[in-house]
């Protein structure tokens, strides 16, 4: 079953997403080579807490972390550690919050110093196919419209988009339905139709799409080594297009 919000309830969802963008930004300013996703995960905690909200993903399903921190060949739900950032690395964040009943969930990959023209194109691509999908969030659409633009982007580009792991509806729960893959041909799945709300998240790969799990049983790496960009947002369905709820200044 698929749960739509009303205007007051996605009113509380822009104010948890609110802080989830408040905080990625404050973190994204923290990033230089020698900071430790540690460190970032502290502060993440910190910050969520200090504005009323509730880390999401910590303990959830036995996750042990504010923040999912994932460097280079790491994909998503990489563990925060003690290991120093490096000029160089690409580091995705993914962060959700719960606040006032519902949750925020949105991710970002950022460089850390200076990067590679390769590593600068699979950000640049992965982000431009997430606003892309964004694009297609308009009542009257098939989830799999979202889908198949994320795909042609990211293909037309030569990377691959990862499989196992997808987008998902968010509202009272942090995984709700439908998911949305990031690969599929267009009209294809439910129906858009106005108060939905969809966590959009596209995982792009410079290789191959399969992906292998670390002993830790969270971190999802790229099983060829290649790196992996992940950016998210949660975007509501309305009347007058997509509102993009984790977006800074809308
Ligand atoms: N943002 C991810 C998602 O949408 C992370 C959740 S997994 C967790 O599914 F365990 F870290 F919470
Ligand atoms: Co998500």
């Amino acid at each position: 079953m698929i749960v739509c919000k009303s205007k007051m309830e996605l009113e509380k969802m822009r104010e948890a997403n609110l802080i989830v963008a408040t905080v990625l930004e404050r973190l994204r300013k923290m990033i230089e080579p020698g900071v430790t996703t540690s460190q970032l995960d502290s502060c993440a905690e910190e910050l969520i807490l200090k504005a009323g909200g509730k880390p999401a993903f910590k303990g959830y399903r036995g996750y042990p972390a504010t923040l999912c921190a994932s460097v280079n060949d790491q994909i998503v739900h990489g563990i925060p550690n003690q290991r120093r950032l490096q000029a160089g690395d690409v580091l995705g964040l993914d962060l959700g919050v719960y606040y006032k009943g519902f949750y925020g969930d949105s991710a970002w990959t950022f460089p850390v110093g200076e990067i590679s023209d390769e590593l600068h194109k699979l950000l640049k691509v992965t982000e431009e196919s997430l606003y892309l999908g964004i694009e297609q969030v308009r009542i009257g659409n098939r989830v799999s419209d979202i889908s198949a633009s994320i795909q042609k982007h990211v293909e037309s580009h030569g990377f691959s988009v990862v499989r196992e792991f997808v987008g998902h509806g968010i509202g009272k729960a942090l995984h709700e339905e439908p998911q949305v893959p990031n690969y599929g041909v267009p009209g294809r799945g439910p129906r858009l139709v106005e108060g939905m709300v969809l966590a959009i998240e596209p995982m792009v790969n410079t290789r191959g799409s399969e992906v292998k799990v670390l002993e830790d049983q969270w971190t999802v790496i790229t099983a060829d080594g290649g790196y992996s960009a992940h950016f998210e947002h949660s975007v509501a369905v309305t009347e007058n297009g997509p509102w993009i709820l984790s977006l800074l200044d809308h």
